[in-house]
């Protein structure tokens, strides 16, 4: 996407699609108080002000309404609330409103004038946001597919705003908003078109694009390695597993170093433990931890923050075979610990194990997060929308949730305790892979994986829930992957990188 900044008039700027914010403090009883919105007003010859006369239009957020300036030339005019209310949220939402108006329009630039003095972070979320709004998945559209079914693809931004950094920040926004598009194609495309190898490609391409080195680890040196987790839950597929190693090594490095960990199953059926069939085909999105990690391994490069960050993603397919690992099985991970699979459908916190032990044994970071569409249980305690974290360390635990939110996501925190983790006791091998009971599900899952956390304070992401929307949120994310973790993971390296 092409992007311009100008402190021009947004009347004078050339785009197909115009956009104005409005705030509630532009309109009082006597209709429009600010000149520049009575100059828009003019430009849609007076149909704004009718509007907000019939109380058409208050200004609140969600309020749209469009003029037309010419008959080729409209303006879209977003209600954007109170501009002392809003936050990194809101902006992201305006910036989708924006995104998704041009999209209806099938236009290919837009000029968008917030009307307000921008902030960077407010400049950063909002060009981000474009890019959540303009999005569709049409990666699998067939030659038959009428023109008019195709939209056009975003092509520029012209922001109407000035400011110092200003441009800098859109800068990274923008980079945001490639890297979320990029890990909601991922977990948008089919299992038969993102295999763990095809993924491995498209972390290569996008290491080249943005900066960062990949090495792939494939079966053999799995094997020779002792990956028993990601071996085990890859006995009965036909598509070869891999353990995906991301590297950004800046100039300039912070004290701290940050391991991103991400689960990577391409399809999840449940194995021989199989899941019922209704709903199963949400389960190519069993690899929204990936996305999200190499889509931030991205943003990260580009951003060339000052911090040592290595991506992890152990990647498989889940799938019930005459091969497949059987209930009561038992296997041996990259640590030596020995694992009695109760169920093949706890199959994400066995491949994450030996990642979680490579990460610590060979790249010693300070901080480790995974991100992991694991548990149902997380859905069911949180909703659709929220994560669960659940940590080593209460400090970084804190600090985490308040970066993520600050950069537009939104985590809770679920205990971890001992009394999970004897909850996992096998009667024959070193732990079981699922509790006895399945109260506490998210909880246990984690308890699992900490057996595998050796060393740096750690977070685990439980986004079974906001890695997919079953429906769209409100008017401004479609419904599929959403690109969750992505703020958090940058937003995480960001705040080490600072400290
Ligand atoms: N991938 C699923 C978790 C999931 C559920 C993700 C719903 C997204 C939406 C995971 O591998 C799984 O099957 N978990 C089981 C664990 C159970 C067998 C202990 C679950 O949550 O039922
Ligand atoms: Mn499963
Ligand atoms: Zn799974």
């Amino acid at each position: 996407m092409r992007l311009t900044i100008t402190d021009r008039n947004p009347t004078k700027v050339r785009a197909d699609v115009h956009v104005a914010l409005v705030w509630k403090e532009d309109l009082g009883k006597g209709g429009i108080k600010s000149d520049d919105l009575r100059r828009l007003d003019r430009e849609v010859r007076g149909a704004l002000s009718t509007a907000i006369k019939r109380g058409r239009f208050k200004g609140g957020s969600g309020d749209q309404f469009e003029g037309a300036a010419t008959s080729e030339k409209t303006w879209v005019f977003l209600g954007a609330g109170k501009r002392s209310d809003i936050d990194a949220r809101g902006w992201l939402q305006m910036g989708s409103r924006a995104g998704c108006a041009v999209l209806r329009r099938r236009g290919k630039s837009l000029a968008l004038a917030p009307r307000a003095d921008l902030e960077t972070p407010a400049a950063r979320c909002l060009a981000a946001g474009v890019h959540l709004g303009a999005y569709r998945y049409d990666e699998c559209r067939g030659k038959g597919t009428k023109p008019e079914q195709r939209l056009p693809a975003l092509g520029a931004l012209t922001l109407c705003a000035e400011g110092d950094g200003i441009r800098e920040a859109v800068g990274a926004g923008d980079a945001l908003g490639e890297a979320l598009t990029l890990a909601r194609n991922l977990v948008n495309a089919p299992s038969n078109f993102l295999t763990p190898t095809a993924m491995a490609t498209r972390a290569r391409a996008w290491g080249k694009e943005c900066g960062f080195a990949v090495q792939v680890i494939g079966k053999r040196e799995l094997e020779k390695m002792g990956c028993g987790g990601i071996l085990a839950v890859n006995r009965g597929s036909n598509e070869p597993p891999c353990l995906i190693v991301m590297k950004h090594r800046p100039k300039r490095t912070a004290k701290a170093s940050l391991a991103l960990v991400g689960k990577g199953v391409t399809f999840d059926t449940g194995g021989i433990s199989i899941k019922p069939a209704a709903n199963m085909h949400h389960m190519k999105g069993d690899m929204g931890g990936a996305a999200a990690v190499i889509a931030a391994m991205g943003a990260i490069a580009r951003l060339d923050l000052p911090i040592e960050v290595t991506g992890l993603v152990p990647s498989t397919e889940n799938m019930p075979d005459a091969d497949a690992v059987k209930p009561g099985d038992v296997i041996t991970h990259l640590n030596g610990k020995t694992v009695e699979i109760l169920n093949t459908d706890a199959e994400g916190r066995l491949i994450l194990a030996d990642a979680l032990v490579h990460a610590c044994r060979e790249f010693k970071p300070s901080h480790l997060v995974d991100f992991a569409t694991l548990t149902g249980a997380c859905v069911v305690a949180l909703g659709e929308q929220i994560a669960g974290v659940m940590s080593n360390d209460d400090k970084f635990r804190v600090h985490l949730c308040d970066a993520a939110e600050r950069a537009g996501e939104s985590l809770w925190p679920l205990p971890l305790n001992q009394e999970f983790r004897r909850q996992l006791k096998s009667d024959v091998a070193d732990l079981a892979n699922v509790a006895g009971s399945r109260w506490g599900g998210a909880e246990t899952a984690a308890a699992f994986l900490q057996e595998f956390v050796d060393g740096p304070k750690w977070c685990h992401i439980d986004i079974a829930g906001p890695a997919f929307a079953s429906a769209p949120h409100g008017a401004y994310l479609a419904k599929g992957g959403t690109g969750f973790g992505v703020l958090t993971a940058v937003a995480v390296a960001e705040e080490l990188a600072r400290a």
